[in-house]
């Protein structure tokens, strides 16, 4: 059996999406890192969590035997096509569909992995299509989900929401220091007409929030903190990861990238074994069975100033220890 040879050789690290001319690509971050860091077993088994379009997968699957295995995952159904595209053309490849949180009934109970990928957050195709809802920058319907076959889109959620309720989340999950005005605005534009376009919700935001503060647009945390709501981020996080971390052999690697301080903390809190309420706030904590590897990684200049969404991605790397 002989497997397609994906050469990502040449920076910048873009993936040719090879048979999906229709489908926009995405520049996978920190490629090279992450996947040494896995420390890939030529007959391993391995997880990717966040296919995506494959960008890492397709590296994982280069350093793969013949009787290696990668089981990859996404709970939006333009990535799983992707993948099963991919596994078509590879039968190492397993396609699991749907999210972190889910993952213990999706993989095989009789199977543990040898290293597992998250990398975290939205892919490039999500926030470049309009109709998807996730850019302040193109007028779409709010939609925001990953997985727009399920669940309640943003628009439906902020004409529903009481004040209080959008304010606790622009403040928590955005760190948005207008998120009561911002919320409050909401509430009485909505009552004039309901919210069903990014463009009207930016120029609610713009009302309250006029200037450009460090180069960010003014919308930047809110539409941040509306899509970790609407897709639930952080619990998936904290419920996805452990379930991970029991399913990995001893000294089997976790590489997880993420783009954001909230993100970063509650990574390192869940694998640290911290229990973490609803507000971000912790409690007690017991042992980890992880133990960190090196130092985080950050893209580099050139990495950086080839991919905007690799200026904040932060890549770090755990081993899990021996009998636990
Ligand atoms: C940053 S992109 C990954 C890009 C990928 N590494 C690549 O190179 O193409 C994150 C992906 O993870 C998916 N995702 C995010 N959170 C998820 C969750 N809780 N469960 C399943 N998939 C998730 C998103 O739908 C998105 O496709």
């Amino acid at each position: 059996m002989s497997y397609p040879a994906y050469q990502y050789d040449h920076l910048p690290y873009q993936v040719d999406n090879a048979g999906e001319a229709s489908m926009p690509s995405h520049t996978p971050v920190l490629l090279n890192e992450s996947v040494t860091g896995l420390h890939i077993k030529a007959n391993g088994i391995y997880l990717d969590a966040t296919f995506g379009r494959g960008g890492h997968s397709r590296v994982i699957l280069n350093q793969l035997g013949e009787q290696g295995q990668l089981m990859v995952l996404d709970r939006d159904p333009q990535a799983i096509s992707a993948a099963h595209e991919l596994a078509a053309t590879d039968h190492r490849v397993q396609v699991l569909a749907g999210t972190f949180s889910q993952l213990g009934d999706l993989m095989s109970q009789d199977i543990n992995v040898d290293g597992a990928l998250f990398d975290l957050g939205i892919s490039s195709p999500q926030v470049d299509q309009s109709e998807r809802g996730f850019s302040f920058q193109q007028d779409g319907p709010i939609d925001m989900r990953m997985d727009n076959a399920h669940g309640m889109s943003a628009a439906d959620w902020l004409n529903r929401a009481n004040s209080d309720e959008i304010a606790w989340v622009l403040t928590t999950y955005g760190e948005e220091r207008f998120g009561d005005d911002i919320a409050k605005q909401i509430v009485q534009a909505r009552a004039r007409s309901p919210i069903k376009t990014t463009k009207q919700l930016v120029e609610v935001i713009l009302a309250v929030v006029p200037s450009m503060a460090a180069g960010k647009h003014p919308a930047t945390k809110v539409f941040q903190a509306i899509r970790m709501h609407i897709n639930d981020e952080l619990e998936e996080i904290r419920v996805g990861l452990p379930i991970v971390t029991e399913r990995m052999n001893s000294q089997a690697r976790l590489v997880v990238i993420s783009y954001h301080s909230i993100e970063h903390q509650l990574v390192s809190d869940v694998l640290k074994r911290k229990h973490i309420s609803e507000d971000l706030t912790d409690s007690t904590s017991s042992k980890p069975k992880l133990r960190k590897v090196g130092h985080a990684i950050r893209a580099n200049r050139g990495e950086r100033l080839a991919n905007r969404r690799a200026r904040s991605a932060l890549l770090r790397i755990w081993e899990k220890k021996d009998g636990t």
